[in-house]
């Protein structure tokens, strides 16, 4: 019999671990806010620089703050060069997100000024670093992935626009930037910038619980974001949507394999541990879709597929009785590949969005008095106690 255990919770459904006064969810009626505002307002409204000052300050930043912090960021796009030649040795094919957690990682190796979590300068610093490098070691994931140059971090440029420079452009000629895609990613990275206690958040806090450096909280939650139950889920909808139609077994077929539970087939992009209603931002993201699509000029016929997906799945029992509804990940995808970014660069651009409440997160954390070590107990079922053979 163990002492001193009060529960067993698979997943945590229903322990809190900690207190939080950053996003607010109600996954009943669908509602989320970032610090009280209203997703819908926050991702029409803001932007993203501006929303992450939000969320790890806790108030929205008056011009001068915003002109500041967005200044301080821009400074600090550069990378260490021999970091450079860090990418240059990983394998050319190797997936972006595992390129991004190890140059993360590595990021506690090149500034070692910033590692002190208790020193609010060096937490301070390492905030507008992290800001800073992850859109450019994103980017250097994305140019190795296709076999090009990196680019320099153009810092006339806004975050967003940067980051579509670093992306898209090439050494041969000059690249003009597209309003439509330059508005549409910054509202797909608002929406991704918090949701409360999500696994690859706990994550960041279980490790910055440790005492752990903030480079090395976020990379353990780059790792947490990287499976297909989670941020992976945007990659996987687009692989689901290409295998529908590229097999031709037809979606009426597909939602039935999914409901027998076939070989553990899932609608990915459906459901979620907290929304019972429908996703506020997968609302949000459907709108973008289409407009974004339409401005683009493309006509894709994976968004029909996914259309007609949820149409279907939201009629079905199945679906019904077990209250799963598009989440986030269901039509980002769709929206990515029109930009023209590679699948596997999808939920790189999620860590890129979910960074700043990872920050928050993990500064939130290390304010708290209450904090402790983060350290489950668990119900043991192995041998009870026997002798090991006498030799
Ligand atoms: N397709 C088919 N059935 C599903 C799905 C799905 N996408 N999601 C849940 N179910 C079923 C599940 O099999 C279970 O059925 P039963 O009662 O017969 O055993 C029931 O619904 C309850 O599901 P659960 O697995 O207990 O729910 P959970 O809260 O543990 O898991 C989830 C939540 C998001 C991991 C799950 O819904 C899922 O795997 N969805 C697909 C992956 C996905 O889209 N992930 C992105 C989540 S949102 C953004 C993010 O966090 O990154």
């Amino acid at each position: 019999r163990q002492t001193g255990l009060t529960s067993l919770d698979y997943g945590f459904v229903n322990t809190a671990s900690t207190r939080s006064a950053i996003t607010f969810i109600d996954g009943e009626k669908g509602i989320l806010r970032y610090r009280g505002y209203p997703i819908e307002q926050v991702a029409k409204r803001a932007t993203f620089l501006e929303t992450a000052w939000l969320l790890i300050y806790g108030e929205l930043p008056s011009a001068s703050e915003l002109e500041e912090f967005d200044t301080k960021i821009r400074r600090h796009t550069l990378l260490h060069e021999d970091l450079k030649r860090f990418f240059s040795a990983l394998p050319h094919n190797a997936h972006p997100m595992s390129v991004l957690s190890s140059g993360v990682s590595a990021l506690s190796t090149y500034y070692q000024d910033s590692l002190n979590p208790k020193n609010p300068e060096h937490v301070e610093l390492a905030t507008v670093r992290l800001l800073a490098k992850l859109p450019v070691m994103a980017a250097y994931a994305h140019k190795k992935s296709i076999g090009q140059a990196f680019l320099y971090p153009d810092n006339s440029l806004s975050f967003v626009d940067n980051f579509l420079k670093l992306n898209f452009g090439n050494l041969a000629e000059p690249y003009e930037i597209d309003p439509v895609l330059s508005k549409a990613l910054e509202r797909l990275l608002i929406l991704h910038e918090d949701h409360e206690q999500n696994a690859s958040t706990s994550t960041v806090r279980l490790v910055g619980s440790t005492e752990a450096n903030l480079f090395a909280s976020v990379s353990a939650g780059i790792n947490a974001l990287f499976g297909p139950l989670h941020g992976g889920a945007n990659e996987a909808v687009l692989a689901m949507l290409a295998q529908i139609r590229d097999s031709g077994e037809g979606v009426g077929r597909f939602v039935e394999r999914v409901k027998n539970k076939e070989d553990g087939v899932k609608l990915m992009g459906f459901g979620h541990r907290v929304y019972k209603n429908y996703d506020p931002r997968a609302k949000l993201v459907k709108e973008s879709a289409d407009e974004v699509l339409a401005a683009l000029g493309v006509h894709d016929d994976l968004l029909e597929i996914a259309k007609e997906l949820e149409a279907i799945a939201l009629e079905d029992d199945y679906f019904k009785s077990r209250r799963l509804y598009p989440n986030v990940d269901f039509y980002t995808g769709v929206i990515y590949k029109a930009m023209g970014f590679p699948t596997r660069m999808f939920t790189v651009l999620f860590a890129i969005g979910r960074l700043p409440g990872w920050i928050a997160h993990w500064r939130e954390m290390n304010t708290d008095p209450q904090t402790k070590i983060g350290r489950p107990q668990q119900l043991y079922t192995g041998a009870a106690e026997r002798s090991f053979p006498a030799r």
